[in-house]
């Protein structure tokens, strides 16, 4: 009999996990909660309303539905103890314990467990709570920009700020520690030395002991075209990423992951699942921005369906602590995914709105080029598909390079429209290939 697999969240990164594990044979059913319209269409897929946040009717439905092993998609749950909380009830989750989700969790924790374990990231500084908004503060004018402003919790992408402007950095640490922006997540803040440099993102699937690194990839998160705008959750993303190759992935793994699961591990709870790494190339080398314990979203639409065949083989591999017989060989040569958003997106978007197309943009995925990941939809009530978030759609181009990766994503994407539709019209544009 095969595999039931439970995948958690309604994003378009889990549209893109659905849509990988509902292609293995060796699967015979996934189950989505909640699942979006997109996911639902997916073959031997079946969507539950349960959102992510209600662990224990997680934890129930993963029972009534047999399902053999739970993927979860965002950090949240993560954070809150999903993966304890499912193995104590003797339920299989792929994905880090509360303990290890503090590498997200807690911005000031990953800091700690980084200096332990000699790894390179930029400096940083913690100020907690309304009492220390007055040492913040001094720190901000008697320092040199850039500041970066970091909330410690989660705060949706949302809890970084960049500036050059001291006052304004003084304003949003206000913002964090007295005025609670970010509730209690932004209590504690990082003033971060500012390291310039290009960003990527690095993902590894780990069993605590063996890792086996993804396709690197990079995103887009800023609202804007030329990296104008707000910071989003994400725009876009490609991969491969040039500045990356075999050479620079392997040190990237010694200097930094293995080191950090290494670290991990000796506090006596390995790390099982994907680590996530932000990391900015600065001319003294890779350093760690963040640690994200999940799949990125967009990064996913990207990533996943390069490795699409390699995946429940290498989750599979890594529950049983196995993961060094598993190499992940990509099946393109390169993805380019870009996000159509909501007008009023990130700060308000309008939703409700009929999108149009989405059959003419599926067309092109029949010769295996183009894969259509919902985001944040809905279906009306006469079936329509409507939007309902701030992240609508994901169309990923697949191709033997990012310039034709590119050009089958944007001509996809050509065909769809909904009131208010917005894309950014550069990603991966001029990026040089080494092949
Ligand atoms: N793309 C950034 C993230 O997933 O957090």
């Amino acid at each position: 009999m095969g595999l039931r697999v439970m995948v958690v969240g309604s994003g378009g990164r889990e549209h893109a996990l659905c849509w990988a594990l509902s292609r293995h044979e060796e699967v015979d059913a996934v189950i989505a909660a909640p699942g979006n319209p997109g996911i639902a269409e997916l073959p031997k897929t079946a969507v539950f309303e349960v959102e992510p946040n209600r662990i224990q009717e997680l934890a129930d439905l993963a029972e009534s539905q047999k399902t053999d092993v739970t993927v979860v998609g965002p950090e949240q749950p993560l954070v809150d103890g999903i993966t304890d909380y499912f193995e104590s009830r003797g339920l299989v989750v792929f994905g880090p314990s509360r303990e290890c989700a503090r590498l997200e969790g807690s911005k000031s924790f990953a800091k700690k467990v980084m200096e332990r374990a000699g790894v390179p990231t930029p400096a940083a500084k913690v100020f907690e709570g309304p009492e220390q908004f007055g040492d913040a503060e001094e720190y901000i004018r008697a320092t040199e920009g850039p500041w970066v402003v970091k909330a410690d919790g989660l705060a949706a992408g949302k809890g970084v700020l960049v500036t050059s402007d001291a006052q304004e950095a003084v304003a949003w640490a206000r913002a964090c520690m007295i005025e609670e922006r970010f509730g209690t997540a932004g209590h504690r803040i990082l003033l971060e030395e500012f390291a310039s440099g290009k960003e990527a993102s690095v993902l590894v699937l780990t069993d605590g002991k063996n890792i086996v690194p993804l396709p690197p990839a990079r995103d887009y998160k800023r609202l804007g075209d030329g990296d104008e705008g707000p910071n989003t959750g994400g725009m876009g993303a490609f991969s491969p990423v040039p500045e990356i190759d075999e050479r620079s992935l392997d040190y990237i793994l010694e200097k930094i992951f293995e080191p950090v699961i290494d670290s991990v591990r000796k506090t006596g709870q390995p790390y099982l699942g994907v680590l996530y790494g932000g990391l900015v190339l600065t001319e003294e080398g890779p350093k760690v921005l963040e640690f994200n314990v999940r799949f990125g979203d967009p990064e996913a639409q990207v990533v996943v369906p390069r490795i699409a065949p390699s995946l429940l083989d290498a989750i599979d591999a890594a529950l049983a602590g196995e993961l060094d017989r598993v190499k992940v060989q990509p099946v393109y040569d390169a993805a380019v995914c870009v996000v159509a958003a909501s007008s009023g997106y990130p700060e308000k978007p309008k939703t409700g709105m009929r999108i149009e197309g989405l059959n003419e943009a599926a067309e092109h995925g029949r010769d295996g080029k183009v894969v259509l990941f919902h985001a944040g939809t809905k279906r009306g009530p006469g079936g329509e598909i409507l939007t309902a978030g701030g992240r609508v759609l994901a169309v990923t181009g697949l191709g033997d390079s990012i310039r034709s990766a590119r050009e089958h994503a944007y001509r996809a994407l050509e065909e769809i429209s909904f009131e208010g539709m917005r894309f950014r019209s550069d990603i991966a544009a001029g990026v040089e290939e080494n092949s």
